[in-house]
This record gives C-alpha cells, sequence and structure tokens, in this order.
C-alpha cells in the first residue's frame, strides 16, 4: 500500500465511524425509536389517539390525499406518543419537525415508531414524499401542552 492509499482507507475509516455515532447519538442520546413495520390491520386506516395511561399514547395516524388524520394531535408535555402510520391511497412521507422522525406511509402497510414528547411546543408534521399536486400542502401538527391546561 502507498501513502495515498493509506489515506483513503484512514478518510473511509472515519467517515464511517461518524456515521455510525449518528446513528448510534440517535439511538440513545436523543431517544429515537428504530421504525418497525407492524402486521397490516384495516383498523389502523381510522386516524385517532388513545390514551393508554398517565404518560402514553397510542396514535394512529392515516395518510391520505393531501392530509393526514387526525391533522392535529393534542398531548400533554412528558407524553410518550407510539405512532402508528398507514395511507388509504398512495405512499406519503411522515416527517416531524424537530424530531428526527422521517417515515414512509405506505398504504397496506404499518410502520409503527416511539416518540417522546418532553417540550411545550408545536411540530409540524410534513409530507415529504411526492404524492401530487396537493403535495406541498400536505401537513399536520403536534401540539405539546402544558398539564395545568389539559381538560
Ligand atoms: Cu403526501 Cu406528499
Amino acid at each position: 500500500m502507498n501513502k495515498y492509499e493509506i489515506k483513503v482507507v484512514l478518510l473511509s475509516g472515519l467517515l464511517l465511524s461518524s456515521f455510525l455515532f449518528a446513528l448510534l447519538y440517535n439511538a440513545f442520546s436523543r431517544k429515537i425509536d428504530t421504525p418497525a413495520c407492524i402486521p397490516y390491520n384495516a383498523a389502523f386506516e381510522k386516524g385517532h389517539v388513545r390514551q393508554l395511561d398517565d404518560s402514553t399514547c397510542e396514535v394512529y395516524v392515516s395518510a391520505h390525499m393531501w392530509g393526514f388524520d387526525p391533522a392535529e394531535i393534542v398531548i400533554p408535555v412528558g407524553t410518550t406518543v407510539e405512532f402508528y402510520l398507514t395511507s388509504t391511497d398512495v405512499v406519503h412521507g411522515f416527517n416531524i419537525d424537530g424530531k428526527g422522525v422521517n417515515l414512509m406511509a405506505v398504504p397496506g402497510g404499518v410502520n409503527r415508531i416511539t416518540v417522546p414528547f418532553n417540550s411545550i411546543g408545536t411540530y409540524r408534521i410534513v409530507c415529504h414524499e411526492f404524492c401530487g399536486i396537493g403535495h406541498q400542502n400536505m401537513m399536520g401538527k403536534i401540539i405539546v401542552k402544558d398539564k395545568i391546561y389539559q381538560q
């Protein structure tokens, strides 16, 4: 191996470890779950929020041209949300701003991801997969409120 080859090998090693670091950083420090595919069931096509206990809820998100059902999700701060995502027509994207969540909503398939919401605020959901003329307007939001203001 000449000097040049050694440099290339070292550089690719460095790149590889930085990718690995980014992956592990997301998985552990930011407590982001890896998405899982789960068996499909038509019940997932009906978007809804279900409170499981004081700090956990399940949200079934159904994507369609050109919106999400539910379009607005309101939860108290400190809630961990299990998202179950599907689509009723074509493939859509599901990206939550500031949360590092990036999933596909696939018709006939369900993707699950667990996301903790520990700061008050509004998190925008956008479709990042081109899905027709209404694509650029396809969005939703998650409103994380202080516990005191919840009824
Ligand atoms: Cu749905 Cu783009």
